[in-house]
């Protein structure tokens, strides 16, 4: 390689994963470039959350190595991964319900004041601040002093969006974050994404939505049955091509069954 060469941001190579007799990746091979917004699409079952969830610390794989700016890394947990300030928006949220909206964007690590020499919650600067990370992002939320369940499912993926961004990521995962919206939130989610990588955060999007990834996406990597069988920068592919390479393999085999009993 060119000494002079930037290395990917994120590259996995041939990650493996078992659980009991399912092989859930056989061999997965992953990079994605500083800003680029890396789409990730497959069947239900193909493999996607799982690789993620490698990257982020929350899986061990079995085998297979991850570099990050070209160096070697080996997470055990999520809070190594996001040493090396990598963070994922999980399909659940992980949000609390019953706690305002300030405070899941600060939980776990709410600004505090002494009074007294006691310490206390600092609540004015931590709706100041959840206010400030809001509009910063874009995202138009009525008060930060909502409880999260009374939200919208597009501000509730905001919310948890926003709160990987204030971790100051590298890299951001996303595991389909507009599954459950309505088309207006899908937008607001997207154009967030935009902002996001503008920033030059590297984005993996998993997405059934196959329209939105060729919206925000620079390329798309179609995973199957636990490998990547196709990578394709989204200028040189159109949607048809795509939804053929995710159930393609599928149809053939199916046809040949078919062929072969007949
Ligand atoms: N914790 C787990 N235990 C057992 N099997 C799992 C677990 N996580 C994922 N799998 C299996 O691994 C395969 C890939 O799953 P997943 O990564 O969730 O796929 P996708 O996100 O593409 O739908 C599936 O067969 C799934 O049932
Ligand atoms: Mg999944």
């Amino acid at each position: 390689m060119n000494s002079d060469a930037i290395p990917p941001r994120v590259r996995m190579e041939n990650i493996t994963k078992s659980y009991g007799a399912v092989q859930s990746l056989r061999g997965v091979t992953l990079e994605v470039a500083p800003g680029e917004v890396l789409g990730l699409v497959g069947d239900n079952g193909a493999g996607k959350s799982t690789v993620s969830k490698v990257l982020a610390g929350a899986v061990i794989p079995d085998s297979g190595r991850i570099e990050i700016d070209g160096e070697p890394v080996r997470f055990e947990d999520p809070g190594d991964a996001r040493k090396h300030r990598i963070e994922m928006v999980y399909q659940d949220l992980s949000l609390c319900d019953t706690v305002d909206v300030a405070g899941n964007l600060f939980f776990g690590r709410e600004p505090m004041r002494r009074m007294l020499g006691i310490p206390m919650l600092d609540h004015a600067k931590m709706h100041h601040d959840a206010r400030e990370m809001l509009d910063g992002l874009g995202i138009r939320i009525p008060s930060t002093r909502l409880d999260v369940e009374n939200l919208s499912g597009g501000q509730r993926q905001a919310i948890a969006i926003s709160r990987a961004v204030s971790f100051d990521p590298k890299v951001l995962i996303m595991d389909e974050p507009t599954a459950a919206l309505a088309v207006a939130e899908v937008e607001a989610v997207l154009e967030l994404v935009q902002t996001i990588s503008r920033r030059g955060v590297s984005v993996i999007l998993i997405s059934h939505r196959l329209q939105d990834l060729f919206l925000v996406c620079d390329r798309i990597s179609v995973m199957y049955e636990g490998q990547n069988v196709a990578d394709r920068k989204i200028g040189e592919t159109n949607l048809e091509e795509i939804v053929d390479l995710i159930v393609g393999r599928k149809f053939k085999a199916r046809s040949a069954r078919a062929l072969a009993e007949n």
